[in-house]
């Protein structure tokens, strides 16, 4: 079924509307979010580190986005759902990127995909295959090793200026939006600037178009160290472990479950019951 909100209403998002991205990688977190009211379900490849416990993003395979991806879907009723394409499906060529993303949309039933990169080839292929995608450039987390760790992107003019042109470029091949992490605030003002296509900040300062945060962070679900970018508007991990811990004290001490909460023989089987009881069973 198509989303309420569509490629073109993000697109036309751009001036009139901050958009609200999150990632969600099974049913309850895209139920959470879509009720509290998301634009866009991010299924992002932090699934690697937040559910998988990966170290890094680089782990995570085509067959277990999809997994995810599916079970997103299955609670999803209004909002756009975008698969995030992992490390290794579309760098090797223009044609396994039009591969992989078709396949999230086939199999997956995502509606768009997203790449991290200058790869203004593979965006232009996929949507001419109908893939919608969505670019992402800064610190791109698959890039890991390349950049020495999770560092901080576009900290010079130089390389400030390369950001802008990339996202020129990947505007030019066709992404309908654009992920800004790890950037400047000061830069992702300017890229913000320079391009039509709204842009979608994760430690990119308050002047993109929009805002994503990893779920489990917001949440309060991954533990400290966290990012500057991140303020917890719950903490659902020390919650969860109080209510296991009070759980597991009833458990030892006897005091669950209770009569009541426990099946019960009723009528004449509770009395035949009874007897065979009494008569040894
Ligand atoms: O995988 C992910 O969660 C992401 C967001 C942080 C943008 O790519």
């Amino acid at each position: 079924m198509p989303p309420l909100v569509t490629v073109p209403k993000i697109l036309a998002s751009k001036h009139r509307q901050r958009l609200v991205m999150i990632t969600a990688y099974d049913a309850p977190t895209a139920r959470w979010a879509e009720n509290a009211g998301a634009d866009i379900l991010l299924v992002g490849d932090s699934l690697a580190m937040v559910v998988l416990g990966h170290d890094t993003t680089l782990a995570v395979t085509m067959d277990e986005m999809l997994h995810h991806a599916r079970a997103v879907m299955r609670a999803q009723s209004h909002c756009l759902v975008v698969g995030d394409l992992p490390f290794g499906t579309y760098q090797d060529s223009v044609q396994a990127a039009v591969h992989a993303g078709v396949r999230y949309l086939k199999e997956g039933g995502v509606h768009a995909v997203k790449l991290e990169g200058a790869w203004p080839d593979r965006v232009e292929a996929l949507v001419a295959a109908g893939v919608p995608v969505m670019g992402h450039l800064g610190l791109t987390p698959q890039s890991v090793h390349a950049f020495g760790g999770y560092r901080v992107q576009g900290t010079t003019a130089e390389a400030a200026r390369t950001l802008i042109e990339n996202a020129r470029d990947l505007e030019a091949a066709g992404c309908f939006s654009l992920v800004l992490e790890g950037v400047p605030a000061e830069v992702a003002t300017e890229v913000t600037k320079a391009v039509t296509i709204p842009t979608i900040g994760i430690g990119a300062g308050p002047d993109c178009d929009g805002q994503v945060l990893v779920i489990h962070d917001l949440l309060g679900m991954s533990p400290p160290p966290r990012p500057r970018f991140v303020t917890p508007y719950a903490l659902l991990g020390e919650a969860a472990e109080a209510a296991i811990a009070r759980w597991a004290s009833d458990v030892r001490e006897g005091r669950v479950p209770t009569g009541a909460q426990s099946y019960h023989l009723t009528g004449e089987t509770a009395v035949a019951w009874q007897q065979i009881v009494k008569g040894g069973v």
